[in-house]
């Protein structure tokens, strides 16, 4: 057993929000298990290092069921419904199956032109008239996964104000009450949202799953509600930030980002260097034990205890990555876990990166002289301690 005092990374404050990354690496030169308090208020188990973090997101002793959460935890499930990112196998295996052909490789490829095609439009907009400034994120960040997730999916257009404020306050705050009336609001709108598409079916991925659901054995209504909100949450929750970050660290890299605009052919090794070096997920969504487990001699013991793997310490691990401080373009990224690893990987990875490719490349080829408009040090941050990105990015060309 660890003799490890609770470290409170609460206490730090913005500091930690802003740059997490040496309390990390601090940790892991202690070791791969802490004892730690989350800004959210729980205690918790908090994994460090590539190897010891890798192996635990694909250990399926570990639950993601909130069915195995200890009560005496003080946390409480964010998302609506019973999704497969909140389940063990085999329920996850049945809801992963019915969705998994619709986001392969080849099908998100053939996306690839509609995605240039919104993206044209928003970067239109942004560069129209005489201002040669504006903020990335609500340009172009925002907009574009959401337009993308919504059009799949064939739901009418999610970017106003409310859906944006509930899916960020539901993933986001640090206060337990507003994250509760975020998640009560979500499902009073998906419910609506699916009532409609009753009424109007048509084309797409949510009529069909509509269908799965009224033909009785295989989706339950609160794993459609789930299902809906799965795919619009993570759909756009996370690729905003990887646009944000993306752009981000090219341009507080000078010597990258010029490389990048002689060479487009490194876009691919730009977006996965992102994943690694200033992935949009800091640590992934909670997992549970089941029973005792002994991670490099420390035994966290069973019972519902909540286990959090800091991938973004995983994915700057000088042990599998060396220099990993360095956002270098040259480097192979591959084997980083920014999308998890094991049954849970992201189903949507191929168009995150489709989507992070285009909108990156698209502005740097219409925005010549693209600077930052601000001291990178007075940027905002996601707070929470799941999805990392700048709430707003200031730019000018
Ligand atoms: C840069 C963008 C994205 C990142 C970094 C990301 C990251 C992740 C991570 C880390 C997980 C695993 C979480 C865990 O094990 O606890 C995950 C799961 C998932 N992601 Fe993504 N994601 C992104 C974009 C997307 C998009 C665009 C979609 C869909 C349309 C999507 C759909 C999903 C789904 C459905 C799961 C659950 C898979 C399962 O439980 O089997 N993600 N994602």
């Amino acid at each position: 057993m660890t003799t490890e005092a609770l470290f409170d990374l609460g206490a730090l404050g913005d500091d930690f929000i802003r740059d997490p990354y040496p309390v990390y690496a601090r940790l892991r030169a202690r070791g791969p298990v802490h004892r730690v308090r989350i800004p959210e208020g729980a205690e918790a188990w908090l994994v460090v290092g590539y190897e010891a973090g890798r192996a635990l997101l694909a250990d399926q002793r570990l639950s993601k069921d909130w069915g195995n959460a200890s009560p005496s935890l003080g946390v409480r499930k964010v998302s609506v419904g019973t999704s497969m990112l909140g389940s063990d196998a085999p329920v996850h295996t049945r809801l992963r199956k019915l969705v998994a052909r619709e986001f392969t490789p080849g099908r998100m490829a053939r996306l690839a032109p509609r995605v240039q095609e919104m993206t044209d439009a928003l970067l239109d907009a942004m560069t129209d008239g005489p201002v040669r400034s504006a903020d990335l994120v609500t340009a172009l960040s925002v907009p574009l996964p959401m337009a993308v997730i919504c059009e799949l999916l064939g739901v009418p257009s999610l970017d106003r104000p409310a859906f944006r404020e509930w899916s960020d306050a539901a993933v986001s705050s640090l206060d337990a009450e507003a994250r509760g009336r975020a998640k009560a609001s979500m499902s009073a709108y998906l419910t609506g949202l699916i009532a409609e598409k009753r009424e109007t079916p048509g084309d797409d991925l949510m009529s069909a799953l509509i269908r799965t659901s009224d033909d009785g054995d295989q989706l339950s209504a609160d794993e459609l509600i789930g299902m809906a909100w799965l795919l619009l949450v993570a759909g756009h929750e996370t690729t905003v930030n990887l646009i944000s970050n993306g752009v981000l660290s090219l341009l507080t890299h000078p010597g990258q980002l010029a490389a990048l605009r002689a060479d487009f052919g490194l876009i691919d090794n730009a977006v996965e260097e992102t994943l690694r070096y200033e992935g949009p997920v800091e640590t992934p969504t909670y997992r549970f034990t089941t029973e005792p487990l002994d991670v490099a001699g420390t035994v966290i013991p069973g019972g519902g205890e909540l286990v959090l793997v800091a991938m973004a310490d995983c994915d700057r691990d000088p042990a599998r990555y060396p220099d990993g401080d360095r956002f270098d373009l040259t480097r192979d990224a591959r084997g980083h876990v920014a999308f998890g690893h094991g049954i849970h990987y992201c189903l949507g990875a191929p168009l995150a990166r489709i989507e992070a490719r285009v909108a990156i490349r698209s502005l740097l080829e219409r925005c010549p002289g693209l600077r930052l408009d601000t001291d990178p040090a007075e940027l905002s941050w996601r707070t929470g301690m799941l999805i990392r990105g700048p709430l707003s990015l200031p730019v000018a060309w």
